[in-house]
């Protein structure tokens, strides 16, 4: 790949998908068409950072705060990936790498979750990349969800087996401009490198990501000692 090392690949990536409906509004069509042609763009980029040989990608596609929004937008976001799967079935075969899914599972609408449960099931023998998919999922909800499960005396170690996503991140991307993390992984990124891109999520493509993995290789990580 162009100018993109393959020495100094990031381990974990994760990408909070920003812009849909802004993406959308500026082409005039509704922001569920931005939500659509988002939802396309993830299986796009997750087989990009498969073959530049990321290992492991995590992404928020629904925040626990998300839930504030319209009701039409909620029902929109709930229903099109059951309906999609459906439709989709016997595609679930070129996938070839494991997708999970992190968040609450209690407000989930149940043929969803039994959706999410089925692609968990049907791609959980394969080796390699992993994506990870955050629904309904909010970083003070995993904390203290993970806290609430411990006795004390309290390790790092005992709190990051209880988290929903268990890898710390080394690269963290956010689209459409927006510099915030807005409850994603507050734990888990810790130490690792912010970029952000200004294009909405539907715009954001291969080209996008060789920039994003030759910002990070230019980066020098110190974890607090020095270089
Ligand atoms: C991200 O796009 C997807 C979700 C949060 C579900 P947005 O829906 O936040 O789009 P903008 O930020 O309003 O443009
Ligand atoms: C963060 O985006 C959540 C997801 C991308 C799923 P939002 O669009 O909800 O974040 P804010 O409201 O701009 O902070
Ligand atoms: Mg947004």
């Amino acid at each position: 790949m162009k100018n993109v090392t393959s020495t100094n690949i990031p381990h974990h990536v994760a990408i909070i998908l920003d812009g849909n409906g802004r993406w959308a509004k500026r082409l005039g069509q509704p922001r569920s068409y931005g939500h659509y042609m988002g939802g396309r763009n993830l299986f796009r980029i997750a087989k990009a950072c498969q073959k530049i040989g990321i290992q492991k990608l995590t992404v928020y596609a629904f925040s626990t705060e998300n839930w504030k929004r319209p009701k039409d937008e909620i029902e929109y976001l709930m229903s099109k990936p059951v309906e999609l799967y459906q439709e989709n079935k016997e595609r679930i075969q070129e996938i070839d790498y494991k997708v999970t899914f992190a968040g609450r599972k209690d407000r989930i609408p149940k043929n969803l979750l039994d959706v999410m449960a089925e692609i968990e099931e049907k791609t959980k023998q394969n080796q390699g990349f992993e994506l990870t998919i955050c629904a309904d999922y909010g970083a003070y909800d995993e904390i203290i969800t993970a806290v609430n499960q411990l006795e004390k005396p309290i390790t790092k170690e005992m709190i990051e087996e209880k988290l929903m996503v268990k890898e710390p991140v080394d690269l963290l991307i956010r689209t459409s401009g927006e510099q915030r993390l807005s409850n994603f992984l507050l734990w888990q990124v810790s130490y690792a490198e912010f970029y952000f891109a200004k294009v909405h999520w539907p715009a954001f493509n291969e080209r996008q990501l060789q920039k994003a993995m030759k910002a990070y290789q230019k980066r020098h990580r110190r974890f607090g000692g020095i270089k």
